[in-house]
């Protein structure tokens, strides 16, 4: 008797315990887990992310949950959630990434933690839009240097053609000059170690650095040539025109967290190089293989600069806006390659919309997948600038929808910089240059997750310079 009465209150209790976590769960967003402990739905996510993100989206609707690697991934893809994503008291930026960010550039969270809102004021103060005169000359001037250097004509993949432009460029702006190496075989061997760095940067933050050796060894060799390069980069000070580098020093020093500064210089070094270069990459590619856009903005640039050539010119931001076609390429190829996810951290239960996301969730939205739904931007596959034409771009506003900079408290703080330098690095790739097109449309295998999406078969051309 004793025995059927504990067996029923036993059952009894498990009945209650299962309708109450029922009860809770019916609250909580669908979730996609899988039959592997902590693994969850791990294999088929790493897989094809993006991919994977779109089908259950269409399967669960707007709001879900993916499970894997011991994480719960909550999902919002639609504009429901996207003012509690950037704006809630409830969900956090920096609890997002410290883990990331200890695991890519060493620097433990405790650190982070502290430092981070005043890095960031920095960051964003220094390439504020009323700033950015003070960049613009470095940059036509630097840029010329770099292609005057690949000679009056030549064959080149072009991707390896904008990096041999930008990457020199972007560092000495940013870091000043004496960084970026200088010969040969010492440009080779920082290309070879950046490539590796950047490419393993999203697993780098997930997975042990026992997995990724060679990873790790090119983190190793990017941390040395910045611990070794900083006394010399600081020691240009000219005190009203500090660099982004030395700003950042700057800012360690008096808070005892100098030897950290190279962690941070390489994490800067990853953010000014990894997402500008593709999109410059990106926006040449859609207006080689676009010949009215092509015409049309080569039209532009010969009634400002005068016919296209081999003059050494100018180019200043009233120039730009003079042609405003640029600015509408580069902003239409973002939206295109934009970064598959940004994250935020769940620090309190937070309700979208029928749904409560418990503590602890990382909250996940996709740039790359909102961009292309057609209720913000019609024909979301097409390369079409002309749709920019309603954005007031002389106000720096976007249109509705465009989420590739992030946004809330802590959008990119190297937006309008971005923006400029690739708009020059345009300009004067076609104002210098013609190209003939030896490959097809380059494959886009969308899969990037953290940051913009790189092209995954050679893009060949041949350049002549123009007489
Ligand atoms: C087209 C090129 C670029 C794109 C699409 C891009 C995009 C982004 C995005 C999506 C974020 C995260 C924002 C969020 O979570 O809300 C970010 C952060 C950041 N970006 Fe950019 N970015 C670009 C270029 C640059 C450049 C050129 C620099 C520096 C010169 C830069 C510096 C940074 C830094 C330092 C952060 C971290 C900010 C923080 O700690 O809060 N970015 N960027």
């Amino acid at each position: 008797m004793e025995i059927l009465l504990m067996s029923l209150a036993i059952i009894l209790g498990c009945t209650v315990f299962y309708l109450f976590h029922q009860q809770r769960n019916l609250h909580r967003p669908p979730c996609i887990s899988g039959w592997i402990p902590w693994i969850g739905a791990g294999f088929r996510f790493g897989k094809a992310p993006l991919e994977f993100i779109e089908q259950a989206r269409i399967k669960h609707g707007p709001v879900f949950t993916v499970f894997a690697l011991g994480k719960r991934l909550t999902f919002v893809t639609e504009e429901e959630g996207f003012d509690v994503f950037f704006k809630s008291k409830e969900i956090n930026f920096e609890h997002a990434v410290e883990d990331h960010i200890y695991r890519t550039v060493s620097v433990p969270k405790s650190i982070f933690l502290t430092s981070h809102g005043l890095l960031y004021g920095v960051m964003k103060n220094k390439m504020k839009i009323s700033n950015l005169c003070q960049f613009s000359e470095k940059l036509v001037e630097g840029l010329h240097e770099q292609l005057e250097s690949l000679g009056t004509d030549g064959s080149k993949d072009l991707y390896n053609l904008v990096r041999h432009a930008l990457y020199p460029v972007t560092v000495n702006t940013i870091f000043g000059k004496g960084l970026y190496p200088t010969t040969q075989e010492n440009i080779q061997e920082f290309l070879k170690h950046f490539q590796i760095y950047d490419d393993g940067f999203q697993n780098g933050g997930q997975i042990p650095e026992c997995f990724l050796r060679n990873w790790s060894k090119s983190k190793m060799w990017l941390l040395n040539l910045l611990e070794k390069s900083i006394p010399d980069l600081e020691k240009n000070e000219t005190l009203d025109d500090l660099t982004v580098m030395q700003l950042i020093a700057n800012t360690l020093r008096p808070r005892a967290k100098q030897d950290k500064v190279p962690n941070y210089a390489v994490l800067m070094l990853w953010a000014s190089l990894s997402n500008a270069t593709p999109v410059a990459y990106w926006t040449i590619v859609y207006v080689l293989y676009n010949p009215s856009v092509y015409e049309n903005i080569m039209e532009g640039i010969s009634s400002v600069f005068g016919e296209a050539g081999k003059k050494k010119i100018e180019i200043s931001e009233n120039d730009l806006k003079k042609v405003p076609l640029i600015k509408r390429c580069v902003l239409e190829t973002i939206r295109l390659v934009a970064p598959g996810m940004i994250t935020r951290k769940v620090i309190e239960p937070v309700k979208i919309l029928n749904y409560t996301v418990p503590s602890g969730d990382m909250l996940m939205m996709s740039p790359f997948w909102i961009h292309r739904n057609p209720k913000y931007f019609p024909e979301p596959e097409l390369f079409k600038p002309e749709r920019w034409e309603k954005a007031n771009l002389e106000k720096n506003a976007f249109l509705d929808g465009f989420v590739a900079f992030g946004g809330g408290k802590y959008p990119c703080p190297g937006r309008w910089f971005a923006l400029l330098e690739i708009e020059i690095c345009v300009a004067l790739v076609f104002y210098k240059y013609q190209f003939n097109l030896l490959d097809p449309f380059p494959k886009q295998n969308f899969n990037q997750l953290l940051g913009v999406q790189r092209p995954s078969t050679p893009c060949r051309v041949e350049y002549k310079c123009r007489k």
